[in-house]
């Protein structure tokens, strides 16, 4: 009994040992950075007193530089199971205060356990990052490490979400990781993404850049397009990531928990009668159309400051989780270009892989045209939204506000891409191109001919507009299902969530598809 208690009192010793990380030194230089350490991290994440610690005793093996002199239990990770609103999910958080949380073999060796043990259990997995990188001593194993897991990030992509928030340096191939993961979060000013430094970037190039000018948090989200969040703190960090788990699966064979809803099924927004404006060119905001009709306004919208011409995001109807594609016309007239049907595209196929249904809320003028984006790319990064939506096979919903022309139309979730329900308002416009190019198209000649060109493109375009500035030719064809008024959207939608509740469509069997790449 006495020598029970002897162990048990060395248990209780090598656990404390364990929590202090690198000791309470670097815990408080953490502290001054405005970051917190892994554990605190963790327990900020997880329901209180949720945290299953694992491997805590792990402890690296490298001799490489008088290593074997320095030894820390947990050896700069910590990793574990808990969970966010009652759902299971897994997690590991890189500890800075231990070789600035460099990546060892056995570190690596620690998140791949967890990875493989979400595998197996079909959760999701969340990674906080804080690290210098491959733990330099360790050399070629750091590199095997990493590789590990970025396998274990692939063959998991699709049938568990994995969430990355970087929460400190993430540097060099250790940015790969974040980079497979469905989403990133930043915190802005504390936290870094590049695959070569500063100092390497001068030597290169001869460039001067700050790491925050280089890969900060306000550059991937709006340039880069690679970070999802950024967030003014660690606990704006935490709030997101238990926002966006409360809106999807905990794997691929299920579905997004349905939450209780108390906002009216049958609520009639009368506002939507009037928000299209008279002229085509008069923008309006699509966030005022999407707070209407979801329940009790609660968007959690993904890429905010990246390619704003589209919104993507999650929502709920009748307590559903759905995502939501959106043209917004008030920037860039809501035009399709290149980095917008990425980040739709990537949204989409997310949304598909983990059985979540599509509401496309559509008013496009087309794809951007010119030779910036043609010189970009654009063919293939539209061809991606356009595979994305043809190859979903969730329930998918679209409703036309306002313009849809040319290959935008075919794009945005229309009929012909398997649209299960398509919903157009009064005030759609569909047709191959917008009236004044088309008259240019049609009538050049005939216009530099004319006694009076200004009147004769007039009657044209009110000709054109006439036959094609309308749903219902589309409607005639059976491509729109329904002409809808604007203020019932939401319970028309709800109600076609409803009816899909059982859709069941496969695609053809294959090894994987070719996106356009
Ligand atoms: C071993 C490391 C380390 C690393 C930091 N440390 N990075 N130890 N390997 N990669 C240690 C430091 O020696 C120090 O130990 C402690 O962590 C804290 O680091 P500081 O430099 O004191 O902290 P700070 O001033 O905040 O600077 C943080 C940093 C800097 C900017 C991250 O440490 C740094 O530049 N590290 C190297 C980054 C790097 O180039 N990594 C390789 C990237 S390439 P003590 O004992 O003094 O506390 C890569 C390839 C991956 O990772 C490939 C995957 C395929």
């Amino acid at each position: 009994m006495g020598l029970q208690t002897e162990k048990v009192k060395d248990l209780v010793k090598l656990r404390e040992k364990a929590r202090i990380g690198g000791g309470q030194k670097r815990i408080d230089a953490q502290h001054a950075k405005g970051k917190y350490t892994a554990r605190e991290r963790i327990a900020m994440l997880l329901d209180e007193g949720s945290f299953e610690e694992m491997d805590m005793f792990v402890t690296h093996r490298c001799t490489n530089f008088g290593m074997e002199k320095s030894v820390f239990l947990g050896d700069g990770i910590v990793t574990g199971y808990g969970t966010v609103n009652g759902r299971l999910v897994y997690v590991y958080a890189q500890d800075f205060t231990v070789f600035g949380g460099s990546l060892s073999e056995t570190l690596a060796q620690k998140i791949c356990k967890v990875m493989d043990q979400a595998m197996k259990v079909g959760a999701p997995v969340i990674g906080i990052n804080d690290s210098g990188g491959a733990r330099i001593q360790e050399g070629v194993n750091a590199l095997a490490g990493y590789a590990e897991i970025f396998q274990r990030n692939i063959l998991a992509s699709g049938v568990v979400p994995q969430i990355s928030a970087i929460f400190g340096p993430c540097a060099g191939g250790a940015v790969y990781s974040p980079a497979l993961t469905d989403f990133n979060i930043m915190t802005k000013g504390s936290s870094y993404m590049f695959l070569t430094g500063p100092k390497v970037v001068k030597t290169v190039l001869g460039e001067d850049v700050t790491q925050e000018q280089l890969g900060g948090a306000s550059v991937h989200s709006t340039k880069s397009g690679v970070v999802h969040f950024a967030v003014d703190s660690e606990e704006e960090g935490i709030e997101i990531t238990r926002r966006l788990l409360s809106f999807i699966p905990q794997n691929n064979l299920e579905e997004a928990p349905q939450m209780l809803n108390d906002d009216p099924v049958d609520r009639v927004e009368d506002s939507l009668n009037e928000i299209i404006p008279d002229s085509p060119n008069t923008p309006y905001d699509m966030y005022e159309v999407i707070g209407a009709i979801i329940d009790n306004g609660e968007f959690l919208e993904i890429h905010k400051s990246y390619a704003a011409n589209i919104i993507v995001g999650f929502a709920r109807f009748n307590g559903i989780s759905v995502g939501i594609v959106a043209n917004q016309p008030k920037v860039l007239a809501g035009v399709l270009d290149s980095n917008s049907s990425r980040k739709a595209a990537r949204f989409v196929r997310f949304c598909d892989a983990f059985n979540i249904p599509l509401v496309t809320l559509v008013d496009v003028p087309g794809f951007l045209p010119g030779t910036g984006q043609e010189y970009g790319g654009v063919i293939l990064h539209g061809a991606k939204l356009l595979y994305a939506y043809g190859e979903a096979t969730v329930p998918k919903i679209t409703v036309t506000l306002r313009k849809s022309y040319g290959g935008a139309y075919c794009v945005m979730s229309s009929k012909h891409l398997r649209g299960d329900m398509n919903y157009a308002w009064p005030s759609a416009e569909i047709a191959v191109m917008g009236p004044a190019g088309a008259i240019e198209v049609l009538y050049g000649k005939e216009t530099a001919a004319a006694e009076n060109p200004a009147a004769f493109v007039a009657e044209k375009e009110k000709e054109y507009k006439d036959a094609f500035a309308n749903p219902y030719n589309a409607a005639k064809y059976g491509y729109i299902d329904d002409i809808i008024e604007p203020r019932n959207t939401r319970f028309r939608i709800i109600r076609s969530l409803r009816q899909l509740a059982t859709k069941k469509l496969t695609n053809p069997p294959k090894k994987h598809d070719n996106l356009p790449l």
